[in-house]
């Protein structure tokens, strides 16, 4: 099949493209940095150059391909003027241009937990807004729409604090269970949808495994020699404080705090256990071996 896979060589697209390639498909790889072209073409895939806010290149490399994997960049956080909302709707009005004008029929998208809400999930609005979006394409559209949970890597957030406190502390914790997903399951489901037969709408949720806070902070504390390391609550007044200190979008920064007090009284997670997925292979244990390097080749400052 010929495939595009658009976010270039990040945490997904790129187990998605190995395995894509791997399968004897003809993929395609979007990225924004011609310099990427090389290593997109060592995986045996090609590139396509330009920018996902351009409809005309979206439409053009869309065009002729049996299948699309559409995501969006999470732009910058840091950036004070960054519009999370408008950024995603104008790539996911893109992508409903290019899907619509080059004539695909088969769109795996990635959305988010949380994309079924429209409100009490803050910064992941901007995936509602996409589902939606996408969703008024016409029927013979097949769109499988996957919402993965929150991703390991989020947790390289919290090395600041472990640095320089000795502890994990945000406005969900303790004996909050939660899913959280590695990008390399993600990109083995978004594979199996992409390989699969499929037509309708289908929603899928992706998952590698459920875990407390306290047991988050156990496996990462062991791995960085703290097995004593704690996961506190703090109000939502402290998160928001300490996000803006770090110098986060205030915007962001709401939405942050928003999303996880969600976190903490469950109404997030609600739609995902009502559609449990089987969970993936990469457990948090092997994540915290990549974190235990990255904590231990960083200066405690940062
Ligand atoms: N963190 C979480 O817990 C979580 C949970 C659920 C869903 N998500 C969603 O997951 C997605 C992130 O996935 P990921 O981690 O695989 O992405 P990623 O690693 O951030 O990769 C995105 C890539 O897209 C390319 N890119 C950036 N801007 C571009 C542009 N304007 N035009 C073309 N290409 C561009 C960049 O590569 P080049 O420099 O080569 O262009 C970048 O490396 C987001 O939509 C996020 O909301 C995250």
């Amino acid at each position: 099949m010929k495939i595009i896979v658009t976010g270039s060589l990040g945490h997904i697209s790129k187990p998605l493209t190995q395995e894509l390639v791997q399968k004897g498909h003809s993929v395609t790889v979007i990225s924004s940095n011609p310099e990427r072209k090389k290593d997109i073409e060592t995986l045996g895939a090609s590139a396509a150059i330009g920018a996902l806010e351009d409809v005309a290149f979206l439409t053009s490399v869309f065009t002729g391909a049996d299948v699309v994997y559409c995501m969006i960049p999470p732009g910058n956080y840091l950036d004070q003027d960054f519009d999370i909302v408008a950024h995603y709707n104008k790539i996911g009005n893109n992508y409903a241009q290019a899907i619509l004008h080059s004539g695909v029929k088969r769109v795996v998208h990635l959305s988010s937990i949380g994309g079924n809400m429209d409100k009490d999930n803050g910064q992941l609005i901007s995936h509602h807004h996409v589902e939606n979006i996408l969703k008024e394409l016409p029927a013979d559209v097949a769109i499988t729409t996957m919402r993965p949970t929150a991703f390991y890597y989020n947790l390289y957030g919290f090395l600041p604090s472990i640095k320089t406190q000795g502890i994990i502390a945000a406005n969900y914790g303790e004996d909050d269970k939660g899913p959280w997903v590695s990008p390399v399951d993600i990109a083995t489901a978004v594979a199996e949808e992409i390989t699969g037969t499929f037509d309708g709408r289908k929603i899928r949720y992706v998952a590698s495994e459920e875990l407390s806070c306290n047991e988050i902070a156990i496996i990462l504390g062991t791995a960085i020699g703290m097995p004593d390391l704690k996961w506190h609550i703090i109000s939502d007044e402290q998160m928001l404080d300490g996000l803006k200190t770090a110098g986060l979008n205030p915007a962001i920064a709401e939405g942050l705090v928003e999303m996880n007090a969600n976190v903490h009284n469950g109404k997030l997670l609600e739609d995902y256990y009502r559609n449990k997925p089987t969970l993936g292979k990469v457990k948090l244990s092997d994540f915290a071996k990549e974190f235990a390097a990255v904590f231990n080749s960083k200066p405690t400052n940062n």
